[in-house]
């Protein structure tokens, strides 16, 4: 069976959140990957505390309060640097082989989308700064219901949208909890191990496993 429609996860998977440390990786000094680590790690926890709270705010408000944290917890990194990195993030590098993949994918007659919980604005300037939006059908933000991954609805935009059954979606992230709540939804999921990380959420198991989106083409 061939996938009608492919929808990626955004941050980690299309696009390289640590890219906006790396670019000013002489300016921060040796912990550099430390303060991008703590900063991922708490956007994406601010997400899942919000989300049960029902204490709903914009992607780009965690980005900014994750980084606050980042540089409390790590004081070697010089704070002065915030706008700097916060810039950073709205163009970040795309991983190498995507536009290529989303191109086969394309001619192949496949529709693409992005589902994120990144907000519209942040997503819209991500998505041209690595010039894809040509190639995009659609870019789901969260924002248009408050919710955030994992969240059932959050996948159900996708169906809802575009009218399909959740197993006619091929949803690719390389985030493994994003993959649990993919396949929960019925999604047919590919985690994107990208940091050869071991699996884990054994009951919601990704029926492909790559280390990049290369190769995605031929495992439909
Ligand atoms: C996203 C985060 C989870 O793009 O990476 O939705």
């Amino acid at each position: 069976m061939s996938y009608s429609a492919y929808v990626f996860d955004a941050y980690g998977t299309l696009f390289d959140v640590h890219a906006a440390v790396r670019r000013h990786a002489d300016k921060i000094g040796p912990d550099g990957p430390l303060l991008s680590e703590i900063w991922r790690a708490k956007q994406l926890e601010y997400s899942w505390v919000r989300g049960l709270m029902g204490a709903y705010a914009d992607f780009w408000k965690l980005t900014e309060d994750a980084l606050d944290f980042a540089f409390r917890k790590v004081p070697s990194a010089d704070s002065s640097l915030r706008a700097e990195l916060l810039e950073a993030y709205w163009h970040l590098d795309c991983y190498p082989e995507v536009p290529g993949v989303l191109k086969e994918l394309k001619a192949d007659g496949a529709r693409l989308a992005i589902l994120s919980n990144g907000s519209p604005a942040m997503l819209e300037a991500a998505v041209k700064s690595a010039a894809l939006d040509s190639v995009l059908d659609a870019v789901f933000s969260v924002d248009d219901i408050k919710r955030f991954k994992t969240d059932p609805d959050v996948y159900e935009m996708v169906t809802t949208a575009w009218r399909l059954y959740p197993d006619a979606v091929s949803f690719q992230s390389s985030n493994r909890w994003d993959v649990a709540g993919a396949t929960r939804f019925g999604f047919r999921t590919v985690w994107i191990n990208r940091t050869n990380q071991p699996d884990e959420y054994d009951e919601f198991a990704p029926t492909v496993i790559l280390p990049s989106l290369q190769g995605l083409a031929a495992t439909g």
